[in-house]
């Protein structure tokens, strides 16, 4: 099982090229079922998950190729609409194919995502959605089964409450469907976008998505097209807090600024200069320990939960107290134990942490326990006195790519072991 061992105290400088988005690219490659036509997409970020959702859909029937960040999909028929317990138990995401499956086959056999580190995760609104769309959804044995064999028809969805994929599941469902689907309480994630703008360069009628209301005209079929993914917005985040923990200068490149302002403010509140170049980088810079200021996390375009750990790590250096209240996930604090482990002061009281922050970290033995939780664990070794050795870097891998190079790129004394 690789580690990473790094070395702390170097401020980082130089650039930090951003890649496509992890959460832009699964949807988009989930929509790729909804065509016999080829679909090609670029700007694919090599990470774990790509993979994953590359070898689902060859399971289904598509024929999947990709070279560098290119990946071309071609769904001509789908013999076998279903995802295997083998392949979701690794991807929660897997729950994206449901939708796509039933729109174009009227049928789906889905494994239920297990729990996962940060939290239950349930599709029980993926699949009251769908059940208004006209689908038949039926769980037993761990699997969602769904059956749609007049096909769907359009209805008017309201979400109890704002789901990323619920939204994308339930969007690739309608463009297909009879009828006019109006989507309310909508997420406004800039991926649900960009998979809109994908859809409708496929054929789809899509308008209003980005904001909370959607409104699909459905279509009897959808053709082929090209398009490229908008970049990972959270790696993007990730690596502006990268530049301010390490107290260095950093230029975040191939980026949009806009779909990170809400962390953006935020830090110059607490002292780091962020400044946009020419609309696609963010320079940071950062000479000392930031002011505590706190933060709540929220639906975009709030401050992001995937970026809630990466902020903490850089609160546990600051001068004063911060609260940091976490209010999408419920057990979304598994890296305040481990920051802790190297002197961070934490203190958790149900969804919000008390970070006060201390003089400095010191490097130590640590354990990733999910995607954002060990990118939050890299960041306090960029500035923690002495070596970190953090394990289990797997779930880095999951969704950051190249990530010790890229660093090693700006300075960081950060290798894999
Ligand atoms: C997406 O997950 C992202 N994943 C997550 O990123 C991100 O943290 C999350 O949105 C919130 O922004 C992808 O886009 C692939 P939700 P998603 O449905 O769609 C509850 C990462 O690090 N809920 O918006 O699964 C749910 O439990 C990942 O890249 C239900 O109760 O999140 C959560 O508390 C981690 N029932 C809240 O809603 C449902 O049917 C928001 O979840 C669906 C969700």
């Amino acid at each position: 099982m690789d580690k990473f061992k790094i070395a702390g105290g170097i401020p980082l400088s130089g650039e930090l090229p951003v890649s496509g988005s992890k959460n832009s690219a699964l949807p988009a490659l989930a929509a790729c079922l909804l065509t016999e036509e080829p679909v090609t997409l670029h700007r694919i970020p090599k990470v774990k998950d790509i993979l994953t959702m590359e070898n689902l859909l060859a399971y289904t029937g598509a024929s999947v190729s990709h070279d560098d960040a290119t990946v071309r999909v071609e769904a001509k028929s789908l013999d076998r609409p279903e995802a295997p317990y083998e392949v979701v138990k690794t991807m929660r995401a897997s729950s994206l194919v449901l939708g796509p499956l039933v729109g174009r086959t009227g049928r789906a056999r889905v494994s239920m995502p297990g729990g996962c580190a940060i939290g239950s995760r349930p599709i029980n609104l993926h699949v009251s959605a769908l059940e208004q769309l006209g689908a038949t959804l039926e769980q037993s044995y761990g699997y969602v089964e769904a059956h749609a064999p007049e096909g769907l028809r359009g209805a008017h969805i309201h979400f109890d409450r704002i789901t990323v994929t619920g939204t994308e599941d339930v969007l690739m469902a309608a463009v297909l469907a009879r009828g006019e689907t109006v989507i309310r309480n909508a997420a406004r994630e800039p991926e649900v976008k960009d998979l809109a703008d994908l859809l409708v360069k496929m054929g789809a009628k899509i308008e209003g998505a980005g904001t909370p209301i959607i409104r699909v005209q459905g279509v009897e079929r959808l053709h082929g097209t090209d398009h490229t993914i908008i970049p990972d917005r959270i790696e993007a985040g990730t690596f502006l807090l990268a530049g301010a923990i390490s107290r260095g200068d950093v230029l975040v490149k191939d980026c949009v600024p806009e779909h990170v302002a809400a962390l953006a403010i935020k830090m110059r509140q607490a002292g780091a200069e962020v400044e946009e170049k020419d609309g696609e980088a963010l320079r940071v810079r950062c000479s000392g320990r930031p002011t505590a200021i706190d933060v709540t996390t929220e639906e975009y375009p709030g401050f992001a939960t995937d970026l809630q750990a990466q902020y903490m790590a850089w609160m546990t250096t600051a001068h004063g107290i911060s609260f940091v209240t976490e209010t999408i996930f419920e057990n979304r604090f598994m890296h305040a134990l481990e920051l802790a482990r190297m002197g961070a002061n934490i203190r958790i009281e149900g969804r919000q942490a008390i970070v006060a922050g201390e003089e400095r970290l010191t490097g130590a033995q640590v354990l990733a326990s999910d995607l954002r939780a060990s990118a939050s664990l890299v960041l306090a070794a960029l500035v923690a006195q002495g070596e970190t050795i953090i394990d289990r870097v797997y779930h880095m891998d999951r969704g950051y790519e190249r990530i010790e190079e890229k660093l090693a790129g700006a300075g960081a004394r950060i290798e894999r072991i």
